[in-house]
């Protein structure tokens, strides 16, 4: 019998993206953040008091706070497999940003100590719970395109270090265009497709190092770690298959093209690093070029998938945004980079559920437990 009212929750990481999550977890009466943690303290307290956070302080101070259920860790990658281990060795559920972890080894042993330990793994982008992309599938499974066959999707511009104050870490393993933007797409593609079986990539780097853009390490130079562009072909168990660019390399911004082929029209889906957006769709034979829908339904931004999650446990229910589909996002990118560096198809053998769609009337302000 699952327990009953709010959530307890404690946000690990209070850098740049804890203040969307912040804004929205305290917004939400399904559960409740009890405490904000980073390895810089002050940065913790700061967070805790702008957004009423009661309390601050340590990673350890808040795994041993007692009402904390769920931790919803917004480290860097590199930290990712680090927190979410001490969650889940301190008997709570942990909500990971992307990517899952950094390696393979790790996000499969995080899934199986969790399981052993009888806690939840749910991992982002939560942007596919966005009304945008609900939609969008929603008109999908009623028909609107007939059978989805083939997809594109391209996300290019010249590179988040213009305007992230810390980018380092965005050009370190665990991150450039293909784990910090693949996992939107391909998440996008997943929740429409289902499970990937092969993948083939190319990738290149288009300078070694980079300059920061803005804040007060601006004019600072840093090493390229990763590719920075790269082009995927992937195929899907279920006969689909996309055509997927990522770059950081390109002085022409184009974020969030998604467009998905079916027997009877193409849909554009709105941006997967968005919540809303409309739905466009061209439809075989129209002479009207494209047609379109709004968005309908829940669109709160990051900590959807957190809210999910804490409904799903008080219900008994599984959560959306999984950590099954996380490991099989993350072993997809790991295919791909793989591919990139040189060696043909890659295959790829997780499997995972795909979520239900989220109703159109799923209200996350509304008291539901
Ligand atoms: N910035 C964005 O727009 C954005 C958007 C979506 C997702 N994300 C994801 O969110 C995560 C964080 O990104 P960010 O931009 O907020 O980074 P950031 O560098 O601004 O903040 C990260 C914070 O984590 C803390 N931290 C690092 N290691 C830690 C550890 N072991 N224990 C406790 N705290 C630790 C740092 O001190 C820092 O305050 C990344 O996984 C990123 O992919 C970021």
């Amino acid at each position: 019998m699952a327990a009953r009212g709010p959530l307890g929750v404690a946000v690990v990481g209070c850098g740049t993206i804890s203040h969307e999550y912040l804004r929205n977890l305290t917004s939400f009466p399904d559960l409740e953040v009890l405490f904000c943690a980073d390895l810089d303290l002050e940065r913790a307290r700061s967070q805790a008091a702008t957004y009423g956070v009661a309390a601050a302080g340590s990673v350890s101070q808040a795994l041993e706070h007692p009402g904390v259920e769920l931790v919803v860790n917004l480290t860097v990658p590199g930290a990712h497999a680090e927190v979410a281990f001490a969650a889940v060795g301190a008997g709570k559920h942990v909500w990971n940003e992307k990517p899952l972890t950094t390696d393979l080894e790790a996000g499969r042993a995080l899934l199986e100590a969790a399981r052993r330990a009888g806690v939840r793994v749910g991992c982002a982008p939560d942007t596919v719970l966005g009304a945008g992309l609900q939609t969008a599938r929603r008109l999908i499974q009623a028909g609107a395109i007939g059978t989805p066959q083939t997809a594109l999707a391209l996300m290019q511009g010249p590179g988040p270090e213009s305007w992230h104050p810390s980018p380092e870490f965005l050009f370190q393993p665990g991150a450039g265009p293909l784990f910090d933007m693949g996992p939107y797409y391909f998440s996008t593609l997943a929740t429409l497709f289902g499970p990937a079986s092969r993948v083939a990539a190319v990738g290149r780097q288009a300078a070694g190092t980079r300059v920061i853009g803005s804040g007060p390490k601006a004019g600072t130079k840093f090493a390229v770690e990763v590719p920075t562009h790269i082009g995927t072909l992937v195929e899907y168990e279920g006969g689909g298959a996309a055509s997927v660019l990522l770059s950081f390399d390109s002085p022409l911004r184009r974020h969030g093209m998604v467009e998905i082929t079916g027997t009877e029209a193409t849909m554009a889906v709105p941006d997967p690093n968005r919540f809303t957006g409309e739905i466009r769709i061209h439809r075989l034979g129209s002479d009207d070029g494209w047609e379109t829908v709004p968005a309908a339904g829940a669109s709160s931004g990051r900590g959807l998938g957190v809210l999910d999650m804490v409904r799903a446990l008080r219900a008994d229910a599984p959560h959306r945004a999984s950590g099954e589909l996380a490991l099989h996002i993350l072993e997809m990118m790991m295919a791909v980079e793989k591919s990139a560096g040189g060696a043909a198809f890659e295959p790829v053998s997780s499997g995972f559920v795909v979520p239900p769609p989220l109703p159109e009337e799923w209200d996350p302000h509304a008291r539901t437990v």
